[in-house]
């Protein structure tokens, strides 16, 4: 089974699974980094780290549209559920089964406000086995935290990691995550979008290639790579 995974820019991602799409912190209108607009998607399941305005992004507008299932912590599948769109709720550490594969919250180290100042819960990552066994790591937005370690012991195939820097880890922290964590590739996401995060991601690929046996994947907004 193909898994194609897709960068809309920023923190942004899609990925197709078999028969399924799946889109995950759809961030677009807004987002000077996209290279699609939120009307030109179309997804089965929308997958939400957190609540803030550049992860929750365009998730409701494509829920309404695609009748998509939002998949997300308690707290923001309740207040997109009392918004007309179908949820599926968990949390940090549970997992969950659907037909593209085994969905688990991990734990993120961030802030989790909706736009309209709700409270959206505990941010989170996902960890998602799917059905032919790889295993794709979205570390959502947060800061380095030791128990990456324990996800690495999963034996990830692909990491998307934050590497911005003043919101959440920059670049030597993420070094330390990929240290952790040993994916075998490693996207980084959460830079350039604006001024406040740019960063260099060409020298930290040779730092990471040097230091880890990561292979280190910089994707072009729109750009996707196949696992
Ligand atoms: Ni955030
Ligand atoms: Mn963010």
């Amino acid at each position: 089974m193909e898994t194609i995974f897709i960068w809309y820019g920023h923190a942004a991602f899609g990925l197709t699974i078999g028969d399924d799409r799946i889109l995950i912190d759809p961030f677009l209108t807004g987002n000077p980094a996209a290279t699609v607009k939120a009307a030109e998607l179309d997804a089965d399941y929308i997958l939400i780290t957190h609540g803030h305005g550049d992860h929750i992004g365009d998730t409701l507008p494509i829920a309404m549209r695609t009748k998509a299932l939002c998949i997300s912590n308690f707290e923001i599948c309740s207040w997109l559920s009392a918004k007309g769109v179908d949820t599926h709720a968990q949390h940090i550490g549970g997992g969950h089964s659907f037909p593209f594969g085994h969905l688990k919250l991990t734990p993120a180290l961030h802030g989790s406000a909706l736009p309209d100042g709700s409270y959206g819960g505990n941010p989170v990552g996902f960890l998602l086995t799917t059905p032919d066994g790889k295993k794709i790591y979205i570390a959502g937005d947060t800061g380095l935290f030791g128990d990456m370690q324990l996800i690495g012991d999963e034996g990830i195939d692909l990491a998307a990691l934050p590497i911005g820097d003043n919101y959440t880890m920059g670049p030597e922290d993420a070094l330390k995550a990929v240290k952790l964590l040993r994916p075998r590739r490693v996207v980084p996401v959460h830079y350039n979008t604006w001024d406040l995060i740019a960063q260099d991601l060409r020298a930290w690929k040779t730092r990471v290639e040097a230091e880890t046996e990561a292979e280190v994947v910089i994707l072009k907004p729109g750009e996707s790579l196949v696992l």
